[in-house]
């Protein structure tokens, strides 16, 4: 045995012992929610985004009483909140914010063979798993279409739910998980997948004259890189390796060939949050979501891509927030139908707006469908507010159901406004 070995061995024996905690670099950082009230704090708030603050931002917002929240290493929280003093913006903070990732997502495990459980968050294995034994229980309800690999190689599969292939019906094409920290998203999509299968008043209604295309996990490669320790779990980008410089991934929602890089990215590929990438379409991610929708392009009428978090339910155009498109009534107020089918159902309200109006970013996919395929509703949807990236586990089961029935409210008006109608 060598040395290192040696003590190789005896750290890990000790921590069989006594229980080793996987060392997280977030556990010292410290949460802090802004909420800049107006214009000039808003503006203010800016200042922060310099990369000499080493500030995380996980979410922005422009007033619309809603908070900016932010991550901050240990030495540096005091002068945020200095800041924050001197602007005279309301702001609270949650110290040691990494102790609570694993706490809050995880319930503790009786499972034997209980088979998937859809108010659970897992691997990308058994996401793929349960598609296929859906596929292979369901053959004339559902397919799972090979689309591609992702970058690192993972298996992704379009899970195409019909009760007939052949009718041309309109479809609905929502994805999930392009970015791989918001888990709540890909675990919507999979609920979705879920009812519309096993709900057999799903049939009669959702499923009636209308398809509906589902891609739960857009960014696999990122999504397992989030669950593979505690220091990766606000990783946000794709995982593919930039040639020039020694950094990884692209912001996979800015990588849309559509207005690309006119708004709201960062052109440095070291940038953690929003590098645009290469060039348009670089990544393969974003290149199959692309070919699903030129591929169906007459009859996708509908395009959601999940996201968490914040409960914002926005649509085009998102690179801009100096106008809408002239549908913006149309879109605005099937949102808001989605909006109160979700409170109906006890959940909380949407803020609707256009993307843009929160704040402008370029190269979503929500604008490349409606900007240059054609799709006639789109809209990018922000699951949850209250917990961050960090959507406890245990509350799927009550908000899961909740968010279903929007989802009724937007088949029933594909189904009203295009079935039946070809083109
Ligand atoms: N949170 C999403 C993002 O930053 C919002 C995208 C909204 N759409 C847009 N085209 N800006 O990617
Ligand atoms: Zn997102």
């Amino acid at each position: 045995m060598t040395c290192r070995s040696i003590i190789l061995f005896g750290v890990l024996a000790l921590c069989w012992q006594v229980g080793c905690k996987e060392s997280n670099k977030y556990d010292s950082y410290t949460l802090i929610r802004l909420f800049p009230s107006d214009s000039s704090q808003i503006e203010a708030v800016k200042y922060l985004e310099e990369p000499q603050h080493q500030v995380e931002f996980l979410k922005r917002s422009r007033g619309f009483n809603d908070s900016t929240d932010i991550l901050v290493p240990q030495g540096r929280a005091q002068l945020v909140e200095d800041f924050a003093k001197s602007e005279n913006i309301q702001y609270d903070l949650k110290p040691n914010y990494g102790r609570s990732f694993e706490s809050l997502e995880r319930i503790p495990r009786r499972r034997v063979l209980r088979g998937f459980n859809v108010y659970e968050y897992h691997s990308y294995a058994a996401i793929l798993d349960f598609i296929d034994t859906l596929a292979n229980r369901y053959p004339n309800l559902v397919e799972a279409q090979n689309i591609g690999t992702s970058f690192q190689g993972r298996r992704m599969k379009l899970v195409k739910i019909s009760q007939d292939h052949n009718a041309g019906n309109p479809i609905i094409f929502i994805d999930a998980g392009i970015h791989a920290r918001e888990w709540v998203a890909p675990a919507m999509a999979l609920y979705l997948i879920h009812r519309l299968v096993n709900d057999p008043e799903a049939r009669k209604k959702e499923l009636s004259g209308v398809d509906w295309y589902i891609l739960p996990v857009v960014n696999p490669d990122g999504y397992e890189f989030t669950r593979a320790s505690k220091s990766n779990r606000m990783w946000r980008k794709t995982r593919s390796k930039s040639k020039a410089y020694d950094c990884f991934g692209v912001d996979g929602n800015r990588n849309y060939g559509f207005k690309w890089a006119v708004s709201g990215v960062s052109t440095n590929p070291c940038d953690k949050e929003t590098y645009a990438g290469p060039k348009p379409f670089s990544e393969p991610e974003t290149q199959m979501v692309r070919n699903i929708m030129m591929d169906n392009a007459k009859r996708i009428k509908l395009y959601v891509s999940l996201h968490s978090y914040g409960q914002y339910l926005v649509y085009p155009w998102g690179y801009t927030g100096d106008f809408v498109p002239k549908e913006w009534k149309k879109l605005d107020a099937l949102a808001r139908q989605v909006s109160d089918a979700v409170e109906g159902a006890g959940g909380r309200p949407f803020r609707v707006m256009s993307a843009g109006q929160w704040y402008p970013a370029a190269g979503g996919s929500d604008d490349f469908a409606f900007g240059a395929v054609g799709v006639p509703y789109s809209y990018t949807m922000e699951l949850t507010d209250g917990h961050e990236f960090l959507f406890p586990e245990y509350l799927l089961r009550l908000v899961l159901p909740q968010f279903y029935e929007g989802f009724k409210a937007f088949g029933a008006q594909i189904k009203k406004e295009f079935h039946g109608s070809r083109g």
